[in-house]
């Protein structure tokens, strides 16, 4: 069969997190998270489901690394809850929640498969909601140091791959400006705080675990897509440069010790997001930090977006977004399928930023196949979807990226946030009635793109 291969040492894995798959919400010692608060607020969920049980991962760990160790896996990205560790955001550990990932990374080492740990996956303790607004204030930046010293000191013996923030443009924008996300707020200023109160604890927590963890790699995970312009317009290329500014150079460039860029400063002050003097949560020093030079970064990748620009008389033309959905194939979360963003995206990383290492840290898409008669799950599409996926990696490869490996998102099916249960993005099928797992086609033909290290090149007939 005609194949791509991959370079030796390529890691191939899968992703998950802790609110979408553990449950057990209240066991051992968890405290409230803003997941857990936002989720039975209601109106907030499309299905008015939560994650108090999920996929029960948290009692069925056993079985699922399993069901990656038979697929062949060699690496599961997973995130810690920080509620269960530190239950009162900070100060006093609870033991209980150590154990748990303490035992969950032995079965994985045990299994020959190698952890790579996300310290934030949006689940913030709601006590630190409460008491200071969460990331809006500068000293949860500290409690976020405090949490990543004291799993990185109990797992860093084990855990070698530490990633400090899953997705920043999330954590700000969709929970703080947009308010689909825990805590649901709708204010851009207060985003705008949070985008930095994130990016300073990543820069403060990156030589905490050096310290803890002998042969630390560490990393963060920016989720991009390509900004396009709609048209040869010269408004609907400054709308794409601003929504590239507003979602991937926003964070990239002060991670890459570039400063944030000065075009979106001054489109916020302009716009009365920021005041005219600017970013004022930036203190003197803090760039230094956020610019803490990292191992690697992951890139989460789901899609592309395109943009036009909309004139509003009223806000005296200042580029305005829109998303033009153009005529191609979407996932049901409504996101266009374009493999070749990652390619370029890939690409970009690479030569605009120099960065040294990458990882896709997630890649994958939300399709609802369902067992059929004889109990399989031909999931065609997603098979398909991956196959162009890693495709498009393979062709970055080629083009001089340091690319190291690639999860797959998601291990099964999971609580989808604000989506409830409504969308299935695993590889392997969760009966959420009765917890049964099924590994879909995706699964069973991703088994053999591992084995082989390599992917068929989309001419040979699907198998
Ligand atoms: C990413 C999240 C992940 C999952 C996928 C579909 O933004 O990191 O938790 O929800 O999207």
């Amino acid at each position: 069969m005609p194949a791509l291969s991959f370079p030796d040492k390529f890691v191939w894995g899968s992703a998950t997190s802790a609110y979408q798959i553990e449950g057990a919400t209240s066991e051992d010692g968890r405290s409230e998270s803003i997941w857990d608060r936002f989720a039975k607020t209601p109106g907030k969920i499309v299905d008015g489901t939560n994650g108090d049980v999920a996929c029960e991962h948290y009692h069925r760990w056993r079985d699922d690394i399993a069901l990656m160790k038979d697929l062949g896996l060699m690496a599961y990205r997973f995130s810690i809850a920080w509620p269960r560790i530190l239950p009162n955001g900070r100060g006093a550990v609870n033991e209980k929640g150590l154990d748990f990932y303490s035992r969950l990374v032995d079965g994985l080492l045990e299994a020959g498969i190698e952890p790579y740990a996300t310290l934030f996956h949006w689940d913030l303790p709601q006590v630190l909601q409460d008491q200071v607004g969460g990331w809006q204030h500068r000293s949860t930046a500290d409690a976020f140091v405090e949490f990543a010293d004291v799993v990185s000191r109990r797992l860093g013996d084990r855990v070698k791959k530490w990633i400090t923030h899953n997705e920043p443009w999330c954590t700000a924008f969709l929970s703080y400006e947009k308010g689909i996300q825990a805590p649901g707020f709708k204010d851009f200023r207060k985003a705008l705080a949070v985008s930095h109160h994130v990016l300073l604890s990543h820069g403060l927590a990156v030589p905490v675990l050096r310290k803890n963890v002998p042969g630390a790699e560490v990393g963060i995970t920016l989720n991009m897509n390509i900004a396009v312009p709609a048209s040869p317009s010269a408004a609907d290329h400054d709308a794409a440069r601003h929504y590239d500014g507003y979602f991937s150079r926003w964070f990239l460039d002060p991670l890459y010790g570039r400063h944030y860029p000065a075009d979106m400063i001054a489109d916020y002050i302009a716009l009365g997001h920021l005041p005219p003097e600017g970013l004022t949560e930036c203190k003197p020093g803090d760039l230094e930090i956020i610019a803490t030079q990292c191992d690697f970064l992951g890139l989460n990748y789901y899609s592309r977006a395109v943009l036009r620009s909309t004139k509003v008389p009223e806000e005296q033309n200042l580029p305005r977004t829109v998303h033009v959905q153009p005529a191609s194939e979407q996932t049901e979360m409504g996101w266009e399928v374009y493999p070749d963003g990652l390619r370029q995206l890939l690409i970009r990383l690479t030569y605009e930023y120099g960065v040294q290492k990458l990882y896709v840290t997630e890649n994958g898409a939300a399709y609802s196949e369902a067992p059929d008669k004889n109990g399989r799950v031909p999931d065609q599409r997603r098979l398909q979807f991956l196959r162009d996926h890693f495709i498009a990696a393979r062709r970055a490869i080629d083009a001089g990226v340091p690319l190291a490996g690639y999860f797959v998102w998601s291990l099964m099916d999971n609580y989808e946030w604000d989506r409830g249960y409504s969308q299935r993005f695993g590889i392997v099928w969760v009966d959420y009635e009765t917890q049964r797992r099924i590994p879909k086609d995706s699964a069973l033909w991703y088994k053999g793109v591992i084995a082989a290290n390599a992917v068929d090149d989309g001419n040979a007939p699907a198998t």
